[in-house]
């Protein structure tokens, strides 16, 4: 199979239109058998639900090309679970989970020519997700729902690529106390565009939420959980019921305790405790594990000593070791890796 002539090493992280996408349908009750479609327009009524209500939830994982020429997906069946927990949240019908992985499966296979190639850089980016679509006026759940799947190859999610990045600690909330903070709904996300515009315009690359009720305690950013390590050298993450569970971040706790022996703290981690951590990395997905340089608290600078140009050593690590097994340079835990071909 001939890959697309992509110049992949300079991909950003953006939308590319690729050829096939996966779409299934909520009627009556029951999902439709679903099928695969080259046509990459959405048509709904001006009155659906996700229009009105913006009900809507949505996943994100990659596909990559191994060390060995397979195409693999990472840990599919966690977004499986992820977005039905989500679509609970939100009173939608959850897509099958097994169907899930399929659909994900069919994406990536029909779109092999945008799967970019092993040690380019990029990976091919799969984006599922689930919207109403009937009519509703009246504030309630829609009847029907689309599921759709679509893929497109991308870059590093921040500018500049591996480089530590400069955040700012956000006067806005991304999530409330109680709220919705801890699934994957585009509602989150309209919450944090204000935030993002006007952090660029400041010069940061993203914002530090703060837990909504105190203010005290790190949450995330708009896309990606925090990690720390300490000055000796033990793992510490955020614990909070207002964050989204990120996939990547569970995984890394268990390398970091399986495979790097380290010591792994999962806790409340006060905005205060910051300036005693030797690293500091945001992980997710599209982020993969991106440093963060120096944290920004209304003028008063936290600078991480593993400093502004390289990424912190237990970083680096963690960050060899996770791509290390979805590249499969390294053997995953069992059930991690979905081999799609
Ligand atoms: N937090 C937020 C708000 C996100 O949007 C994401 C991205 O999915 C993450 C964390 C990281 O989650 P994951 O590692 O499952 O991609
Ligand atoms: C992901 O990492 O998959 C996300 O959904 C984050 C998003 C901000 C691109």
């Amino acid at each position: 199979m001939e890959k697309k002539n992509i110049d992949w090493g300079n991909l950003g992280f953006g939308y590319v239109q690729t050829d096939k996408r996966y779409v299934s349908n909520f009627k009556d009750g029951s999902w439709d058998e679903g099928t695969l479609t080259s046509d990459p327009t959405v048509v709904i009524n001006e009155c659906a639900g996700v229009l009105q209500y913006a009900q809507t939830v949505f996943e994100g994982l990659k596909a990559y090309t191994t060390e060995d020429g397979h195409i693999v997906t990472f840990r599919p069946d966690l977004n499986a679970a992820r977005l039905k927990a989500s679509a609970e949240r939100l009173e939608m019908p959850a897509f099958p989970e097994d169907r899930f992985v399929d659909a994900i499966a069919q994406t990536v296979a029909a779109n092999e020519a945008y799967v970019p190639p092993y040690g380019s850089g990029a990976t091919l980016y799969i984006r599922p997700y689930l919207f109403g679509t009937n009519p509703v006026i009246g504030v309630k759940p829609a009847d029907e729902y689309q599921f759709r799947v679509f893929a497109t190859p991308v870059g590093p999610y921040f500018k500049g690529g591996v480089r530590p990045l400069t955040i700012r600690v956000s006067d806005f909330d991304r999530a409330a106390p109680h709220g919705t903070g801890h699934i994957k709904a585009g509602l989150n996300y309209a919450m944090s565009l204000h935030a993002i515009v006007s952090a660029h315009k400041e010069g940061y690359d993203e914002n530090l939420y703060l837990d909504p009720a105190t203010r005290t305690k790190v949450e995330e950013t708009g896309g990606a959980n925090f990690l720390f390590v300490t000055k000796d050298g033990k793992v510490v993450t955020p614990k909070s019921s207002s964050i989204l569970p990120s996939i990547t971040r569970r995984s890394l706790v268990y390398v970091a305790k399986e495979y790097l022996g380290l010591e792994v703290e999962e806790r409340e981690v006060y905005l205060s405790e910051l300036e005693d951590m030797a690293e500091c990395g945001l992980c997710g997905t599209a982020a993969v594990i991106s440093p963060v340089g120096k944290i920004v608290d209304h003028g008063k600078e936290i600078c991480f000593p593993s400093g502004m140009t390289e990424m912190g050593p237990v970083t680096k690590k963690l960050y060899e070791t996770l791509t290390g097994i979805q590249m499969g340079r390294l053997e995953a835990p069992e059930g991690w890796i979905k081999v799609i071909k």
